[in-house]
């Protein structure tokens, strides 16, 4: 017998040695909840070990992370009025742009920050974009109809990513998938003169349940219906293809993959379609899983996390959104 595949795993040292797949604190990015208020550091019930932040608590957190190498954010706003129109996602007194600016201010370039553009969370209805009624005759029998308008959502969205470009964002993330918006967006923030703004594209966002913790953090979920004219079908893969290169023709410097955990083939049909690179998004329900299974101590956290960190890797992630960041990063599980 001359093949032996056991020679190479006979221990610690050869297996290190041949790995194929690496991970380095580098590729993670940590989302944070940032909403109004002082010394606000509510735990958000759904998300074990995951908290809405004040910005002076959120300063404070932010700190902790960049002493142990977090230096790459996901900033979402909570808790801001909400309107049909979504004008408080880009008004001057909204929180994340205030939130930004003073990150920026007190950590400079050695805080990457970048912010999910989207209006679910600041809209009455709770959708990703602006609601109209169509046209009498487009009109069914029933209740009266109405969709979310693709192209005034696109021009509330870039407002939104202009206002967090004017407050210092390093990069904007667009996560309401709204057709076209990643080049109305490069266009908007050119014409402004943020010309290095960076646009990190939800390109593949799927309609799916995994979300359903973060809906709760973020007080974000759809008032009727669903995400499902714009999010897309679970069921396509060349779909994903051509909305990857769709946004790499369009501008975007990174392409994201979201969920993870249930489209890992997808993230490898990505990756060998587009140069970019690609990101996952380990989103809230695949999180929320593995701690509520954890901390019944039916699995151990710490290997189960590192094998879904690998498995991602493998799969062609070249950066991955976490909310286990702060732990593999903190306490050394790398
Ligand atoms: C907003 C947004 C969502 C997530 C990121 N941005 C929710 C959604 O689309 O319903 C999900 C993140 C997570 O579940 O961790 N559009
Ligand atoms: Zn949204």
């Amino acid at each position: 017998m001359n093949q032996r595949p056991r020679r190479t795993r006979k221990n610690s040292i050869i297996r290190n040695l041949v790995a194929e797949t690496r991970l380095s604190k580098d590729q993670f990015i940590y989302p944070y909840f940032v909403t109004h208020g002082q010394n606000v550091k509510h735990p958000i019930a759904a998300m074990p070990g995951i908290n809405h932040f004040s910005v002076d608590t959120l300063l404070k957190d932010v700190e902790a992370g960049l002493k142990v190498g977090i230096n790459k954010l996901l900033l979402f706003g909570v808790g801001e009025p909400k309107t049909a129109d979504g004008s408080s996602a880009y008004g001057k007194e909204s929180i994340v742009p205030g939130a930004v600016s003073v990150l920026k201010k007190t950590f400079g370039d050695d805080l990457f920050v970048i912010t999910d553009v989207c209006v679910c969370a600041y809209t009455t209805h709770g959708h990703c974009g602006i609601l109209t009624s169509p046209p009498a005759p487009l009109q069914g029998r029933g209740e009266k109809l109405s969709v979310v308008d693709n192209d005034l959502s696109v021009e509330l969205l870039c407002k939104m990513a202009l206002s967090h470009a004017q407050a210092g964002a390093d990069m904007v993330a667009p996560s309401d998938m709204m057709d076209g918006r990643i080049g109305a967006m490069r266009n908007k923030l050119d014409e402004n003169g943020f010309v290095n703004t960076g646009i990190m594209s939800y390109a593949v966002k799927f309609a799916s349940a995994y979300y359903g913790p973060f809906r709760e953090a973020a007080d974000s979920a759809p008032q009727s219906g669903d995400r499902k004219s714009y999010q897309m079908d679970a069921r396509n893969g060349n779909e994903t293809v051509r909305e990857a290169l769709l946004d790499e023709e369009e501008g975007a410097d990174i392409i994201m993959v979201k969920p993870a955990l249930a489209y890992l083939d997808i993230i490898q049909r990505v990756k060998e379609s587009v140069l970019l690179p690609v990101a996952c998004y380990n989103v809230s329900g695949e999180y929320t899983m593995v701690k509520t299974a954890a901390a019944a101590g039916y699995i151990d956290e710490q290997k189960i996390v590192m094998e879904n960190m690998t498995a991602f890797t493998r799969a062609g992630a070249d950066i991955i959104i976490t909310y286990h960041a702060r732990d593999i990063v903190e306490k050394g599980w790398l």
